[in-house]
């Protein structure tokens, strides 16, 4: 699903980087955060505006730091996500403006079990969601007047990661009497796992069992958010999605392991059904173990859903690693790393712990037309060295293809390499997991695009020859089967060869080293 797309209708593929909380309205931070963009190759900015700066006095706006953001970024050519921080950041109210945050009579706090507030405002409460869907309006109202034509803005996500934090449930008056209400009718047929009853009646404890109060709260901020959205949207009518702290943790109970109501995997089809407005629900992928990523991104790539990922590590390998897999495997359709400030040094250079990150997401934007047109169809493939690996085996129709990942030692010096591999300037590459996506485009095209990786496409025999073993053994079906090897770039859609490889650097393995990109034609006459 193209979701994302440029001012001309076409879709294109948004990487970047989220700034951190605070850089807003602050050159010198944003002048950071807009340097690690290109560090890392992005074309997208992530930045929120707050609701205390844009609605200072109640029904007195500023946008100017919407402004700020829009000709930063068309200066620095680069798209932005907006992220309304609302009533709610990490589920808390830190962002409302003070008119605001003095009148809890009236723009309500939740409660816990002990009565107590908790640190979130109610969900359940007019007169906060008429506020900050209010603010919210006119703020898509001004996008609409100073970014319509132009769209540099090409979504805008509502709310931060919103949900009741330390409490299962808001135990204020208000809420308990709509809890006390039967299940509305949008929620027919929903089910959720392991809740304990056979589901039937109208109440919630009927129909959801142990989870009543996490699914009253997740429709409760489902459609929260949902007016919030559908009001903007009134107003300019862009993609919106909502931040999602991850039920995937730990023991997984709400309010305990994470944010009761949060749109987790538990609660997606409520919100679905609730929040109609809201285009997509995306994790914030702060997974470094395989396993639970795949899990997560499974979770949220549905049909309904395609998988955005608007936060995730900016260092580390993991992130490098696991990112291969969401594009690959989930048909991931954009990314943001988040604190872009953080992964430069003083003087502006990536710093060593961010350099794995970026080269991913180098290696990703260099397919990045690719993706858009090849993902979920079972030809974007991803190598990526797992734990112990030195090899990845791949079976397609026609080709056997095997990766050999650099780190894992056994390649020649210098020889089908380009890079002379004593020199301790390349120590990144020797030492680094590979990782990379391998995009079959025709029957014999491939582009790799990657880090740390060198492949080999052998010929598969027909199945209908009796003697495979002439072809098996023959250099032609191997490692001399190519038409031609480029390196290059897509400008557009247009794939540009910037040199050629030949010898050496084609006869014995095709290798990426630092993120870049390789178109490779094999010889269908073999
Ligand atoms: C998730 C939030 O959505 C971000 O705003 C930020 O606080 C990060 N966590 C990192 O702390």
């Amino acid at each position: 699903m193209d979701f994302f797309r440029d001012r001309a209708g076409n879709p294109i593929l948004p990487l970047g980087l989220q700034t951190h909380n605070s850089s807003t309205g602050d050159p010198s931070m944003l002048e950071r955060e807009i340097a690690a963009v290109k560090a890392y190759h992005g074309n997208l900015l992530e930045a929120p505006i707050y609701w205390f700066r844009t609605e200072p006095q109640e029904g007195s706006f500023c946008f100017d730091d919407a402004d700020d953001l829009i000709r930063r970024c068309r200066e620095n050519g680069l798209y932005l996500v907006l992220l309304w921080f609302g009533a709610s950041k990490n589920g808390h109210p830190n962002y409302v403006p003070e008119w605001v945050k003095l009148r809890p009579d009236l723009y309500r706090v939740a409660r816990g079990r002990d009565g107590g507030h908790v640190a979130s405002l109610s969900p359940v409460c007019e007169a906060t969601q008429q506020a900050d869907s209010r603010a919210f309006a006119a703020l898509m109202a001004h996008l609409r007047e100073a970014d319509g034509d132009t769209r540099t803005v090409i979504a805008v996500q509502v709310e931060n990661e919103m949900g009741l934090a330390n409490t299962d449930f808001d135990y204020s008056d208000e809420t308990l009497a709509l809890y006390r209400q039967d299940v509305p009718a949008c929620l027919d047929g929903i089910v959720l796992e392991d809740c304990g009853v056979m589901p039937g009646g109208s109440s919630w404890r009927s129909r959801f069992g142990r989870h009543a109060h996490e699914a009253f709260m997740a429709w409760a901020h489902a459609r929260y958010m949902n007016a919030v959205a559908m009001a903007g949207r009134a107003q300019y009518d862009i993609p919106v999605f909502t931040n999602v702290m991850l039920g995937e943790q730990g023991y997984e109970e709400a309010g305990a392991c994470y944010n009761s109501g949060a749109a987790v995997g538990r609660v997606l089809d409520i919100y679905k059904a609730a929040a109609p407005d809201i285009d997509l629900l995306c994790p914030d992928m702060y997974v470094p173990d395989r396993e639970r990523y795949r899990r997560v991104t499974g979770l949220y790539a549905r049909n309904d859903n395609p998988l955005f990922i608007p936060e995730s590590p900016i260092m580390g390998e993991a992130n490098a690693m696991n990112m291969m897999e969401a594009f690959a495997d989930y048909g991931c359709i954009g990314m943001a790393c988040f604190g872009g400030a953080s992964a430069l040094d003083a003087g502006g250079s990536l710093l060593p712990e961010a350099v794995h990150v970026a080269q991913s997401m180098k290696a990703v934007m260099g397919v990045a037309p690719l993706l858009i047109r090849w993902r979920g169809t079972g030809r974007v493939h991803a190598l990526v060295q797992q734990e112990f690996m030195d090899k990845q085996y791949l079976r397609l129709d026609r080709y056997h293809i095997e990766a050999k990942f650099i780190s894992a030692g056994g390649g020649r010096w210098g020889l089908g390499s380009r890079i002379n591999t004593r020199d301790p300037q390349n120590a990144d590459v020797l030492t680094a997991r590979g990782r990379a996506l391998l995009i079959q485009t025709d029957e014999d095209e491939f582009f790799l695009s990657g880090c740390g990786v060198k492949v080999d496409f052998r010929r598969r025999p027909d199945p209908l020859v009796e003697d495979p073993w002439p072809l098996l053994q023959s250099r032609q079906s191997g490692t001399l089967n190519f038409l031609s090897v480029e390196e290059g770039h897509f400008e557009g859609d247009r794939w540009v060869c910037d040199r050629c490889r030949n010898g050496d650097e084609s006869n014995f393995e095709l290798f990426v080293h630092r993120g870049e990109t390789v178109r490779i034609r094999l010889n269908p006459c073999i």
